[in-house]
């Protein structure tokens, strides 16, 4: 499996650097943490109101979740990272949604939202120029998050395809290619 590192150098290669934007952060930080009970209930409205989110979650569960909402959302916005930081998008917001059964794609959606609910807050409380910096750069680092855990989701998907059919990662790529191939040719003479 690539590393949180690998997958991290490869966004800031591609994508351009987090720091300048984590800069950007720190400095509206306070501001932005106070909107931390407004986020969780907007993010946990959004999930609670369509049948296939909703029903992930357990009876009772959602007090517990917007708590680890609202801790993910103030560090984001904090602009402090660490090697810990990115280790915990990968493992703790990435693969325990892995480990719960949650598609990739609600994951990618929700971090859409996140990011829309963020541009609206942010445009009410600061003049035009001010919001669109901050947004840039708290999409930027949610872009990096989004990144990491679409990573982790399908590596850990060819790992238990490797383990249980005992094919290797390389021979799982090759067909992967074979397959995309095909799908595309099919695709092609519609
Ligand atoms: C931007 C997207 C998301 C973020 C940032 C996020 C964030 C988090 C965080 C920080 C935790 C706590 C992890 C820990 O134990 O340390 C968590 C757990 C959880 N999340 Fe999410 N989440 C996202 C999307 C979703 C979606 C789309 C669903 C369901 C439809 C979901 C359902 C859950 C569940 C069920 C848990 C508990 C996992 C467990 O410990 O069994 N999350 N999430």
């Amino acid at each position: 499996m690539r590393t949180h590192t690998e997958i991290l150098r490869d966004f800031e290669s591609i994508a351009g650097p987090i720091g300048p934007h984590a800069e950007v952060l720190r400095e509206y930080a306070d501001k932005l943490q106070e909107w931390d009970e407004f986020f969780a209930k907007a993010f946990y409205d959004r999930l609670f109101s369509y049948d296939p989110t909703a029903s992930i979650f357990r009876d009772g569960e959602r007090t517990e979740r917007e708590e680890t909402l609202k801790i993910w959302y103030r560090k984001v916005v904090s602009g402090e990272y660490d090697d810990t930081f990115w280790e915990w998008q990968f493992r703790r917001v990435g693969l325990v949604h892995v480990a719960r059964g949650i598609p990739n794609e609600f994951m990618l959606a929700a971090m859409a939202f996140v990011q829309n609910v963020f541009l609206m807050k942010v445009k009410d409380e600061f003049p035009p120029d001010e919001a669109a910096r901050i947004y840039l750069a708290f999409k930027h680092v949610t872009d990096a998050i989004a990144t990491i855990i679409a990573a982790g989701y399908m590596y850990t998907y060819l790992e238990a395809v490797s383990e249980s059919t005992g094919m290797s990662l390389k021979l799982i790529e090759r067909h992967a290619k074979l397959v995309a191939q095909r799908e595309y040719a099919d695709g092609k003479s519609e």
